[in-house]
């Protein structure tokens, strides 16, 4: 089984109008011939213009969320189908913003990434401990219980990614260090590999949380590292291309 492509992933959150697809055609324009793959995330409304923008370059446009139902009643809420039209490739699901501030659950993240694969999304599904429970030394069993809880076995088969991100290091500047990242990793590789099998080994695990230039080497080349999801550093066109450069 050959060893997974690595993705630099930039989730952009609520961040951005339409004079920052200027900083996204920048990036695609600086990523020249990089070993891995490159995507922006940015928020749903600016998809569209963006994807359109950056077509024909090597950066893909994703999505930050979207809704377990493929249409209908659900005011406010976006759809795969919907970010797949609008030129999505990915969609990140599952990240703890969206697990803490809306209450989403494994369950809900499981039903999610069904929908995002029935509308053809790479799905990046994010799992990752609060400060309480790494203190409580149960960072593990949480984190190896939201891979377990939030991938659904139609993943069989199809690309997506999975990313690490410890809460306590989003946005803080706090990261773990690398050793703490590899016995994380290794522990979701082999939960991988338990729930797909051998496929399990070709699915990228990203860390995030706090990725920046100062810190991206060292991390990108650590054990069982397959990339980054970066946030706060990839609104800009230079931190995240150094980023991407560190791979
Ligand atoms: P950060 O966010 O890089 O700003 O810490 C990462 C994320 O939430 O995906």
């Amino acid at each position: 089984m050959t060893a997974p492509t690595p993705l630099i992933a930039g989730n952009w959150k609520m961040n951005g109008t339409s004079a920052s697809l200027a900083e996204a055609k920048a990036i695609a324009q600086g990523v020249g011939d990089c070993p891995g793959r490159v995507a922006i995330c940015p928020p749903s409304i600016l998809i569209h213009r963006m994807a359109e923008a950056l077509e024909g370059s090597k950066v893909v446009v994703g999505g930050q969320d979207a809704h377990w139902d493929d249409a209908g009643a659900f005011t406010g809420d976006i759809s795969g189908e919907m970010l797949a039209d609008a030129g999505a490739r990915m969609v990140i699901l599952g990240h703890s913003e969206r697990r803490a501030g809306y209450r989403e659950t494994d369950e809900i993240v499981a039903a999610k990434v069904k929908a995002a694969l029935r509308a053809g999304l790479e799905p990046i599904v994010c799992v990752g401990e609060t400060l309480e429970e790494r203190k409580a030394g149960d960072t593990l069993r949480i984190v190896t219980g939201q891979v377990r809880g939030s991938l659904p076995a139609e993943l069989a088969g199809k690309p997506f990614a999975v990313a690490y991100e410890p809460v306590w290091a989003i946005g803080t500047g706090l990261t773990p260090t690398t050793a703490e990242i590899e016995e994380v990793h290794r522990a979701i590789r082999a939960t991988l590999v338990e729930l797909f099998g051998d496929a399990g080994r070709a699915v990228p695990i990203l860390y995030g949380g706090s990725v920046k230039p100062s810190n991206a080497a060292e991390i990108l080349h650590a054990d069982e590292v397959g990339g980054a999801l970066v946030g706060g550093a990839s609104l800009k066109a230079q931190d995240f291309l150094a980023i991407v450069t560190a791979l």
